[in-house]
């Protein structure tokens, strides 16, 4: 249990590196929560027209999620003896991550909504669920050109696929897909969704701004 809690704040800390609102600042932005939507994630980065930075956040976003869970994953083989706490460890320090990012205390816990993490968490806990929700993002970010769409799909449709890809391709349970995964998912599912409730008012009301676009006053 010790171990665990460990993994939960060590994926915590981890999580809670605002990476978005750094770049932001040393590119010259200023605070990117006085831009666009407000949050501080890649997609608000962009709004402020530097690609580069906005790519860096995500991969910087995404990256902080998966070192978390190959971190305490390798720490917990290294020093547990029960077999299956690497693959709890993972998983725990994944969720500290989402956590962390979403509601991180440097910021006084007002976070980003956790869709870059999400992603980078699930890659490295099954990267099999992490690339169908990843090709998820980009098929309807394709064909809408909303961000938050296609995160909002994307993660909704994560759960299912860890919990099902097993049966449908049993090579799968091999990478990580199964009931755990599906658990973590379904939890993080909730987390971006609650999130984006801004985003989702938005989106009914046809108003949510297309990728790029980046003239809607901060929530
Ligand atoms: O990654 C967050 C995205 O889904 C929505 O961001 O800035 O449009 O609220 P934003």
């Amino acid at each position: 249990v010790a171990a665990l809690i460990l993994a939960l704040a060590g994926g915590y800390l981890l999580g809670s590196i605002p990476f978005g609102l750094v770049l932001a600042y040393l590119g010259g932005h200023g605070d990117i929560r006085k831009i666009g939507s407000g949050n501080i994630g890649a997609t608000n980065v962009l709004r402020t027209g530097n690609k580069p930075l906005a790519a860096a956040t995500l991969i910087l976003d995404s990256g902080k999620g998966a070192i978390a869970v190959g971190l305490a994953h390798c720490l917990a083989l290294n020093f547990l003896q029960a077999p299956d706490a690497p693959h709890l460890a993972g998983l725990v320090a994944g969720g500290g991550a989402m956590l962390g990012h979403t509601f991180p205390v440097w910021l006084g816990f007002k976070g980003g909504k956790g869709v870059a993490t999400a992603l980078g968490v699930l890659l490295a806990t099954s990267w099999p669920v992490g690339v169908i929700a990843c090709l998820t993002w980009l098929l309807v970010a394709v064909l809408f050109r909303i961000s938050s769409l296609s995160a909002l799909v994307a993660l909704a449709l994560a759960p299912v696929v860890a919990g099902v890809l097993p049966t449908v391709c049993p090579a799968a349970a091999g990478f990580g897909a199964g009931p755990a995964e599906s658990v973590l998912a379904l939890a993080i599912a909730i987390l971006v969704w609650l999130r984006h409730h801004a985003n989702i008012r938005r989106l009914l009301a046809g108003t949510e701004p297309k990728i790029g676009q980046g003239k809607q006053k901060a929530e």
